[in-house]
């Protein structure tokens, strides 16, 4: 029986609990608690009563559902995740490396790669993908560039790649998978981004079917689950050990998983391979689809459409900042977006993307381009901008992580080692990590602070 039909008929069942969680599945809700998010909610939270499952260890309810869920990704073993796609991305790290191993790491990945660096000791191989300064967004790595740098370090263990970019930018994972396996190297995808691929065809091919050996998809992003859920799979073709990536993620997760968010990965999951959720996918996609083709005929506005996924609108006014736009669509149309950056912003536009929301940033963007509507009271023209470099790794994460560190004032923290991980969040893309070296690039950047810490 599946989480969700074993937790309705347990229900019934009128068991007296004396155990974990003390709430009693909703006979005591705090009252602020219970406006917020109603009594219910607690009724679905338990512990691993009896009949109930572990997800650490799972043999019942929660492996079924599991299973399941493996079989509807086409994958060898799916893993539900109620600490989002960066427990994922850790575990699946912990999994593959030992201390000390190489592993090529697309320098677009988010932070948590970097946690997974400190607690695996691996050893990391940067690899640059293109920066393309007409959107401000980096674009998928040069296939090229990957094959020549496992030629180069025939001892690389994994190879870690985000697919698709935060931006929504796809790479063709079949030729990288290939590339992988000629090298003997283990192909790690974050498909945070695309958790929606497996349910449309023109939205994206997953990861998991085009030769990755694990890939994680947060199920939150796009999907229209709650935060933090995702998922971890592990591929039908690949030989790494299921009971590695369960003992990983064991390493790094609660021992009181969340019921609620177990039934909420199972409910989404049920409902996106129903005909009712690909109906509703299908007509998202020709939703957004119908606004990109208006906005491309709006003078000054342009969008984003060279392989990406439709569901990341990224967009950009003739000589507007990305930050600018995003205050006016802010403090004129009371519209938030994902993400702005120096040239361009982000929309999302998951599951819960409705008509009226479509139609709102359409007659925004629209009146914002028409009316050429300024705003003059936040001046982004001195926003820094980084300039992607390469990094100059002279201790790696994991050596670092303990040592102390001095703060000094930025001008004289040229050629200094950074104890400071760097980023803009979101897209939460390292710009600079602890053990590399600071470069002008850096400083540059960080222009509108006094100090940073360095290795003592
Ligand atoms: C590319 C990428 N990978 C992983 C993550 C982490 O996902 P989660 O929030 O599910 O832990 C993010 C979050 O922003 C992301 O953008």
């Amino acid at each position: 029986m599946s989480i969700i039909k074993f937790i309705q008929k347990f229900k019934k069942s009128n068991r007296t609990l004396f155990t974990t969680p003390s709430h009693g599945q909703g006979d005591f809700v705090a009252p602020d608690c219970s406006k917020m998010l109603g009594r219910r909610f607690y009724t679905c939270d338990y512990s691993e009563i009896e009949g109930f499952d572990n997800l650490a260890k799972p043999t019942g309810i929660i492996k079924i559902t599991q299973d399941e869920a493996a079989k509807v990704y086409g994958a060898k073993n799916t893993f539900f995740l109620t600490n989002g796609s960066t427990s994922g991305i850790i575990a699946a790290m912990l999994t593959v490396l030992n201390k000390n191993d190489k592993v090529l790491i697309a320098r677009n990945c988010h932070k948590s790669v970097y946690n997974g660096l400190v607690l695996t000791g691996a050893v990391p191989i940067w690899v640059m993908p293109h920066y393309n300064r007409d959107w401000g967004i980096y674009e998928p790595v040069n296939y090229d560039y990957i094959e020549e740098t496992l030629q180069r370090n025939r001892d690389i263990k994994l190879f870690i790649m985000t697919n698709p970019t935060y931006e929504g930018l796809m790479t063709d994972v079949y030729r990288v998978s290939h590339i992988c396996k000629k090298y003997g190297v283990k192909l790690l995808v974050d498909e945070a981004h695309g958790a929606l691929w497996t349910f449309h065809k023109a939205l994206g091919t997953p990861s998991l079917i085009q030769g990755a050996d694990i890939v994680v998809q947060s199920l939150h992003k796009t999907a229209g689950a709650l935060n933090p859920s995702a998922l971890l799979h592990l591929s039908k073709e690949t030989d790494i050990d299921a009971s590695k990536v369960q003992k990983s993620l064991n390493l790094i997760t609660t021992t009181s998983p969340s019921y609620p968010l177990l039934i909420n990965i199972e409910g989404t999951i049920n409902y996106l391979n129903s005909e009712k959720g690909k109906e509703k996918l299908s007509d998202l996609v020709k939703h957004v689809n119908r606004l990109i083709r208006t906005l491309k005929s709006i003078p000054n506005l342009e969008v984003y459409s060279y392989n990406n996924d439709v569901t990341k609108l990224l967009v950009k006014v003739t000589n507007m900042s990305g930050f600018e736009l995003s205050d006016i669509l802010f403090e004129k149309y009371n519209i938030e977006d994902e993400l702005a950056n120096e040239k361009s912003v982000l929309l999302l536009m998951g599951l819960g993307t409705t008509k009226a929301k479509l139609k709102k940033i359409e007659k925004a963007l629209t009146e914002i381009c028409l009316n050429n509507i300024k705003i003059t009271y936040e001046d982004n023209s001195n926003v820094p901008v980084f300039n992607p470099v390469e990094p100059r790794v002279r201790y790696i994460p994991s050596l670092v992580w303990n040592q102390p560190y001095k703060e000094v004032e930025l001008k004289y923290a040229l050629a200094r080692v950074s104890m400071e991980l760097i980023m803009d969040y979101p897209p939460g893309i390292p710009i600079l990590i602890p053990g590399e070296v600071i470069k002008k690039e850096h400083i540059a950047y960080l222009s509108g602070r006094q100090k940073i810490k360095v290795l003592a």
